[in-house]
């Protein structure tokens, strides 16, 4: 009997990134590092930043860049969800702001806070609407500008983050063999200490101490989240194969958050999956926050890289702390 369950599925995707580099050799100009360090203890060689604009304009312009490749328009969205820690501001949300930038005349949509798992909690539930039947069109946009909170006087994180934004349509499947399958998704406020943003919401309003203890740029104690980053992601990554019965060699892809190399081999040698089967722009791009796994997928299906039918497996550690892993069945031909 054939089932009437309805298949959620990413049918279209979009990216954006300034053009404005800042290669490792720029950070030996303004704090005490290196490009060897920064490369060896992170992966990273550059990242991006945006000199004109705010979180809802990288968003724009990686939905842009998604309608310019599907027949669907932006009036035809049913809702938009924009994952994000940088906000343009606490309200409107950055959904709002999309919304009018991009013409989508009835839809409604909202924000998602959860850091760098922000595009997985995102794509869960834009899955979990599209599979309801109730909503057809979801349009889901990982977008960060993290040089907006980032202290460039901070080495332990100045170095880290770039700013970018990367959008996905998520319909219905046509192909019920395809599409969004499976999810473990885990968060823990014990982790608040370790990595946040301390100022400008109602526990800490800002003032002038405030800025002076420099409480609205990030804080975070690397060595204390880079601890429970490995073992978190590489935990739920190893679950969500088990429970889906997923051998390494039939993954095609292991598509990472970007935060830290060295965390992503750890992922991938849990998995036992091969450095060539892991999806990587940490190099060019940094840490671009709830950005960095859309742009990966965006990237390796325009380089030809992904094909339909191909399963990949999405893992995610942030700020929270929030973490999780995915299981998809690439849709698009
Ligand atoms: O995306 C959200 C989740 N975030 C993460 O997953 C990030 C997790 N953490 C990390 O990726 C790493 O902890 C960092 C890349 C942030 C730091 O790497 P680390 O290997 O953990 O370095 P560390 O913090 O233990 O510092 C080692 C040394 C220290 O010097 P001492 O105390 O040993 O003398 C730091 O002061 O490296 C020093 N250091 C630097 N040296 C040169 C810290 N930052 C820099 C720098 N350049 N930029």
């Amino acid at each position: 009997m054939q089932s009437n369950k309805i298949n959620a599925a990413i049918t279209a995707v979009g990216m954006y990134v300034p053009e404005k580099v800042l290669d490792n050799h720029y950070f030996e100009k303004i704090v005490e590092t290196n490009d060897e360090w920064i490369k060896a203890r992170t992966g990273i060689k550059e990242r991006r930043i945006i000199e004109n604009g705010a979180t809802s304009d990288l968003a724009f312009r990686a939905a842009e860049d998604l309608f310019k490749t599907t027949t669907v328009k932006p009036e035809e969205i049913d809702l938009i969800i924009v994952a994000t820690v940088t906000p343009d501001m606490f309200f409107p949300s950055t959904a709002c702001l999309v919304q009018s930038k991009i013409g989508a005349d009835k839809a409604w949509g909202f924000d998602i806070s959860a850091a760098c798992s922000g595009f997985l909690f995102g794509l869960d539930a834009a899955a979990r609407f599209v599979e309801s039947g109730v909503y057809k069109k979801v349009l889901l946009i990982g977008a960060d500008k993290m040089s907006a909170i980032t202290d460039y006087t901070d080495r332990n994180t100045c170095i880290l983050f770039g700013d970018g934004a990367s959008a996905v349509l998520i319909e219905p499947a046509d192909d019920k063999t395809t599409g969004y399958i499976d999810s473990i998704l885990r968060i823990d406020g014990s982790g608040k200490d370790a990595l946040n943003m301390k100022a400008g919401g109602s526990l800490n309003p800002a003032t002038y101490e405030t800025i002076d203890k420099k409480w609205h740029y990030i804080y975070q104690d690397g060595k204390a989240v880079f601890k429970v980053a490995v073992k978190g992601m590489a935990d739920v990554s190893v679950e969500i194969m088990e429970k889906n019965n997923l051998k390494s060699e039939e993954i095609a892809y292991l598509v990472p958050h970007q935060a830290n190399l060295r965390i992503i081999d750890a992922t991938a040698e849990r998995m036992g999956i091969s450095k060539d089967k892991v999806m990587i722009n940490i190099d060019r791009y940094g840490n671009t926050t709830a950005a960095t796994i859309p742009l990966c997928l965006t990237e390796y299906y325009r380089a030809g890289k992904i094909k339909k039918g191909d399963k990949l497996i999405l893992a995610a550690f942030g700020a929270g702390y929030t973490w999780g892993a995915s299981y998809l069945i690439w849709s698009i031909d």
